[in-house]
């Protein structure tokens, strides 16, 4: 009997096959708006003068649905699904798995409504407004209910690795979402903050930065420390390395959010902490990344015919690079250059794109052919073809940024001897344009190979019900 058709009486793979398909959807629409806002920069005509498309509304629809919904669902699909097979348990409860499920896809259909009319905190990745806010705090506690429980109910001595990870995210959020979203509701759909000025800006960035730090690392990470084993066939490396850097990761993510407010009213040694913080935070960063490549020593070989295998290694080595350059731009200096400029956006479709995106990618990949029974997608050619198109679309989309970044940090800042200003801020915007006409092409390969993505798990879905059929017949 295979692994799934044993699984199925076991575990519950109902909801994680809900949580999967919609990653792939949520993860078209996502990307599908990242390509409109990106040719709405190159050519703003394209908001054609009607509010609810422009930029300004998009923007944070696309940050909500890629980080929320396509990186959530992702998340959400996944630690279901470890935490079952690494504890030897069923889901605590299948009833509050479906509510958890149904309620999140409730709350970004709510989330793709509200922005494009407008409605919005204005506070970065927490826009939603006060009730989808409540919403999200009853669906979350019910995610840590149902996760917490599975753990509880674990039939193994020990907790697997991956669902620290998963757990310090689950507890982190929980926290970050409601401290930072205390607000006093003046209206069906209109709020405002608790906190004012610079606290209110202090808590909105240890809220951002720790968005960073557990939903789009901390996360992640448990979907490495599970899948990056499974496809590679290889223990993890170390297992007291990642205790280790697990520990150290949540003990200095919490104090790095300050980076984000550099030469802002907050006082100086506020910047300052923030900024050491976040130089200390490359270690523990760099032990996860290390731990990650180091289980695929011997299994070297496999990259050359597993795509999947090296979705997870350009997933690690971004997650390298990203916290290798996170750490740098913290440092005051350096941020005086980078921040304002699309350096920062490079920085984060590096870890966006190259990091949480390609690991989920892959993640998928190895997981969907095992919740439908099969042994392999559809199309190991079109998993190799996306390989291609996502790996040149982010290189592309970075590379672009990077280089329009620091040109423009270095125009904004050159002087001419009497003391003006060399460039006009408009001639800054005429040098970037090439880039953003290359940050889109980078754009529209990556969303290409979503498409592929998407075609092939439908392939995949209606095989095994063929093959199922089939079987049935036969029977
Ligand atoms: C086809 C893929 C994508 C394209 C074309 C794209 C494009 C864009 C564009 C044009 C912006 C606005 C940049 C600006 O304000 O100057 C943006 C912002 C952002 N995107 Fe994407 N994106 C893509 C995928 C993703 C993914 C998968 C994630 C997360 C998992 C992501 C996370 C973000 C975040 C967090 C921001 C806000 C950055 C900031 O405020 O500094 N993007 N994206
Ligand atoms: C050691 C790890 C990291 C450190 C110390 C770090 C540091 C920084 C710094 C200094 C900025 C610029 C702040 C500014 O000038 O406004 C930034 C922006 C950002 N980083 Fe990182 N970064 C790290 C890893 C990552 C990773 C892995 C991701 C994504 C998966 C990420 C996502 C972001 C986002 C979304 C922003 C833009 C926030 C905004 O302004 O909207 N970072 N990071």
């Amino acid at each position: 009997m295979g692994e799934s058709a044993e699984a199925t009486t076991q575990y519950n793979l109902r909801v994680v096959r809900q949580f999967t398909i919609m990653t792939v959807v949520w993860g078209v629409v996502g990307m599908l708006v990242g390509v409109i806002i990106a040719a709405q920069l190159a050519w703003p005509q394209l908001n054609f003068d009607l509010p609810w498309i422009s930029y300004g509304r998009l923007r944070p629809l696309h940050t909500n649905a890629v980080i929320f919904a396509f990186g959530g669902c992702a998340l959400m699909g996944t630690s279901f699904y470890v935490v079952q097979r690494t504890c030897q348990a069923r889901l605590f409860s299948d009833a509050l798995a479906s509510f958890v499920f149904w309620g999140w896809q409730l709350i970004i259909v709510s989330a793709a409504i509200t922005l494009p009319l407008g409605f919005t905190t204005s506070k970065e990745y927490a826009e939603l407004e006060w009730p989808i806010d409540i919403a999200i705090a009853v669906v979350w506690i019910t995610y840590a209910v149902v996760y917490f429980g599975t753990i509880a109910r674990r039939r193994t001595p020990h907790i697997y690795v991956a669902n620290w990870f998963y757990g310090a995210f689950i507890i982190a959020v929980a926290l970050l979402h409601v401290v930072n979203n205390l607000e006093v509701p003046a209206g069906p759909l209109k709020s405002y903050s608790i906190y004012a000025g610079a606290i209110d800006a202090m808590v909105q960035w240890w809220y951002g930065h720790n968005a960073v730090g557990f939903f789009l690392t901390a996360g992640f990470l448990g979907m490495m420390y599970y899948f990056v084993p499974k496809q590679s066939g290889r223990p993890v490396y170390s297992y007291r390395l990642s205790i280790v850097h697990f520990w150290a990761l949540i003990a200095v993510y919490m104090w790095a959010g300050p980076h984000h407010l550099h030469y802002t009213a907050l006082p100086d040694w506020a910047q300052t902490l923030g900024a050491v913080f976040s130089v200390i935070l490359f270690a523990p960063s760099w032990g996860g990344m290390i731990n990650g490549m180091m289980t695929l020593s011997g299994a070297w070989q496999k990259l050359r015919s597993d795509p999947v295998l090296r979705f997870m290694v350009v997933a690690l080595s971004f997650y390298g690079m990203s916290t290798f350059e996170g750490p740098m731009m913290a440092i005051k200096t350096v941020n005086a250059l980078s921040h304002y400029t699309d350096w920062t956006i490079g920085h984060v479709h590096s870890g966006a794109l190259g990091w949480v995106a390609m690991m989920t990618i892959g993640a998928l990949y190895s997981l969907i052919p095992r919740l439908y029974g099969l042994r392999q997608m559809h199309s190991p050619r079109l998993v190799m073809l996306h390989f291609w198109f996502a790996s040149l679309g982010v290189v592309f989309y970075v590379a672009s940024m990077w280089i329009a970044g620091v040109m423009q940090g270095l125009m904004w800042r050159a002087v001419n001897e009497d003391g003006t200003l060399t460039y006009t801020f408009v001639q800054s915007l005429e040098a970037t344009w090439p880039y953003y006409v290359g940050r889109l092409i980078g754009g529209l390969l990556f969303f290409t190979g979503m498409l592929t993505m998407a075609y092939n798990v439908y392939r995949t879905i209606r095989g095994s019900r063929t093959t199922s059929a089939q079987a049935a017949g036969t029977a």
